[in-house]
């Protein structure tokens, strides 16, 4: 893909639904009693996998023109499959579908793409075994797992990373254990798993960063309305407030607090945000957004706020070379096990652009101010390094080219035509 340089962005964009529940909507869908409806759902690569390994395990998922249509069969509806379980690239799928084959009567296994396979699952094995679920993979941490059927047990897991991945792999195996299942973790991670169970019926507390499900809830399938995904709003957030002149309404943006880092850390840089039109949707908050040029100033983040953006923290650091002074990321160690180790890969890419942007074990420091020059980038497959590279180039002194920028169809299949709808040129 080629990437022009733009002289302003003018327009207004329905944001696509949000990955993270499009996912759980198909996933608590196929475990309630009865039909569930999604509205908005993401038609991204990543959710057509849970689709794909939902429909595996038995389920009947109908694609209709105006929504998705999944005949849940309860909690013990599932059936076998009988080939391997394809999770693609999406680590959402991989590590929350293993909490549910973990209360299974049924052996499975799955994998996915060359990304999955060198992703950590150690990190749900630990606590799935600990509740006794019979949970085997190559070399003790990664893809291809095998989950065989056993008795699972109640437990008080503290996680050692705030993950909603992990999070909620253990609260979905918790459906199935004899005695309720806590899990606590160091900072907050993302929400949706308790809100949209709770909403289906389960039994499911929380207290401060505790989370508590109880087992055998009954679920009942309900409709879903899922909002837009800040995370894929979060490179328009950014390019209307670095490239001039411009004014962008970003329509249906979700903002839980458990995602709205980027849109406090954009604010408090001095970045020209507005919302509009706060509301909930299906238990969601979500909001229009009004994003238009703004004079940024560098900033430290760090701690609690990391996991509240830390899918949009390559988006971010782009903000940050167009901002007067420094800005550091702390604490986002995670970056270096998502699709790609963004710290490295956008620290490539950015540097091939003439950007001064130092990798941390934990996070970046980036100079602000520096003129960026057109490079030949390489997405690495990972979507969301394509779609910062992407709003990094509009603000280039010419051309750009993104390799193998295909990628963005994982959560952002129409990106690079939202991207020309809204880009104007001299
Ligand atoms: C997700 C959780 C986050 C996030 C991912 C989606 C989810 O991962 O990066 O894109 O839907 O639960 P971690 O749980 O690994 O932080």
């Amino acid at each position: 893909m080629i990437i022009q340089p733009a002289s302003s962005l003018k327009g207004t964009l329905s944001i696509p639904g949000d990955k993270s529940i499009s996912h759980r909507s198909i996933m608590f869908g196929s475990i309630a009693e009865g039909e569930t409806r999604i509205y908005n759902f993401l038609m991204g690569d990543d959710c057509l996998s849970t689709i794909r390994c939902f429909r595996q395990l038995g389920i009947h998922i109908e694609m209709c023109p105006d929504s998705i249509l999944v005949q849940g069969k309860g909690l013990h509806g599932l059936s076998k499959s009988d080939t391997i379980l394809d999770c693609g690239n999406s680590g959402t799928t991989t590590r929350l579908i293993s909490g549910i084959l973990a209360g299974q009567s049924f052996t499975s296994t799955l994998t996915g793409d060359a990304s999955i396979q060198k992703r950590p699952m150690n990190r749900i094995m630990v606590p799935l075994k600990a509740i006794n679920a019979h949970i085997e993979g190559k070399d003790d941490s990664y893809c291809p797992l095998t989950i065989t059927p056993s008795t699972l047990t109640g437990i008080n897991y503290a996680s050692p990373v705030a993950s909603a991945q992990v999070k909620s792999c253990i609260l979905l195996a918790g459906l199935y254990a004899d005695s309720p299942v806590t899990v606590s973790e160091p900072s907050i991670s993302r929400d949706h798993t308790e809100r949209m169970l709770k909403a289906f019926g389960a039994k499911i507390e929380t207290e401060g960063k505790c989370v508590t499900v109880h087992p055998n809830s009954h679920l009942t399938g309900r409709e879903v309305i899922v909002p837009g995904d800040i995370s894929s709003a979060a490179f328009f957030m950014v390019a209307g407030l670095i490239v001039p002149n411009s004014k962008l309404t970003l329509k249906n943006v979700g903002i839980n607090p458990t995602r709205r880092g980027l849109l406090d850390a954009l604010l408090e840089m001095g970045g020209r945000i507005t919302c509009l039109n706060e509301r909930e949707l299906c238990g969601e908050p979500v909001c229009d957004m009004i994003v238009e040029s703004s004079h940024l100033k560098g900033i430290t983040i760090s701690g609690d706020i990391i996991p509240t953006m830390i899918d949009e923290i390559p988006a971010f650091a782009v903000a940050a070379l167009f901002a007067e002074g420094t800005t550091t990321v702390k604490d986002a160690k995670e970056l270096r096990v998502k699709e790609s180790n963004r710290i490295d890969t956008m620290t490539n890419e950015l540097t091939k652009m003439g950007a001064h942007i130092t990798p941390q074990e934990d996070g970046l420091i980036i100079e602000g101010g520096y003129p960026l020059q057109g490079a030949k980038l390489e997405s690495y497959d990972d979507h969301r390094i394509a779609m910062s590279l992407a709003v990094a180039s509009l603000m280039a002194s010419s051309p750009s080219e993104i390799e193998n920028s295909e990628c963005v169809r994982i959560s952002y299949p129409h990106f690079f035509e939202h991207l020309k709808e809204v880009s104007m040129y001299d």
